[in-house]
């Protein structure tokens, strides 16, 4: 991994930040995006402190094509090509029943789950074919693997995403670019917080609801992404594995 230049998308916070971190400390090149430069920056300087070959962050809302092409064009000119890419910007939007939807909350979850992963992939898999291989990872979750009520839209984004990932995967393999996903559970962010909405109750009764009886954390999250984009899965491509302690075995 020493050598591998690592670009991750909405990397600020939970799983992406915790994913950051893993790959800075197998000795990676991690170049960190999101939206807020001050905690980027900060980002950079503890993925250098962990051990990363080196870092950088590069500002880009993945609902914007030329800020995800800007991003792509920029790691690659100044670290000279890109290995592993993690699409893992996301948003929750808002819960309700299908009854009570409007095109607000469809276009805020849709605009950065579906068309941000599609337009990450275009650039990025531009990228990876020019140079003859590379590894993606896309953030699905249980919501792109089963229905749940009340996430109608978020889980449609994600099935978007399980979709994107196997046809991404099919036009790549024959040239070595490999597109995966994980689809987590439950795991403890600042995400999962909103979705549950602080409610103690509510976070018990999920919590036992899970075949491990806990949330998964985000570095249980960050080592199978760790694990998809390494040399170990090489002949891994087009799946979607599940990080949920159980959940969609039931
Ligand atoms: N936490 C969970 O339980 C869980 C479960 C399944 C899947 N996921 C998925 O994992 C991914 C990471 O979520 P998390 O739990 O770490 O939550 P999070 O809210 O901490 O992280 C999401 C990050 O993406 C950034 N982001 C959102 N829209 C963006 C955009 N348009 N451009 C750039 N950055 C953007 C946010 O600012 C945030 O930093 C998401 O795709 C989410 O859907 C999370």
């Amino acid at each position: 991994m020493t050598s591998s230049i690592v670009l991750i998308t909405g990397a600020l916070t939970g799983i992406g930040r915790a994913t950051a971190l893993a790959f800075a400390k197998e000795g990676a090149t991690v170049v960190v995006s999101g939206r807020r430069e001050p905690e980027g920056q900060a980002l950079v300087a503890e993925l250098k402190a962990v051990g990363a070959a080196d870092a950088a962050f590069i500002r880009a809302d993945v609902r914007e094509e030329a800020d995800v092409r800007t991003l792509v064009e920029q790691t690659v000119t100044r670290f000279g090509r890109l290995d592993v890419a993690v699409n893992n910007a996301g948003v929750e939007g808002a819960t309700g029943p299908i009854t009570e939807q409007g095109a607000d909350n469809y276009d805020l979850i849709f605009d950065s789950n579906v068309r941000g992963v599609l337009f990450s992939l275009k650039h990025e898999m531009r990228a990876m074919l020019a140079q003859g291989g590379g590894a993606i990872v896309n953030l699905s979750s249980v919501a792109g693997l089963i229905g749940f009520p009340g996430a109608s839209v978020y889980v449609a984004s994600k099935h978007a995403v399980e979709g994107l990932t196997k046809s991404a995967a099919l036009e790549g393999a024959a040239a070595g670019v490999r597109v995966n996903a994980v689809a987590p559970g439950p795991i403890q962010t600042d995400m999962l917080e909103r979705f549950v909405g602080r409610s103690e109750d509510a976070k018990a009764g999920m919590r036992a609801g899970n075949p491990a009886q806990r949330f998964g954390t985000v570095d249980e999250v960050a080592q199978t992404i760790v694990f998809l984009a390494s040399d170990k899965a090489r002949y891994l491509t087009g799946q979607s594995l599940a990080v949920d302690g159980g959940f969609t075995a039931q």
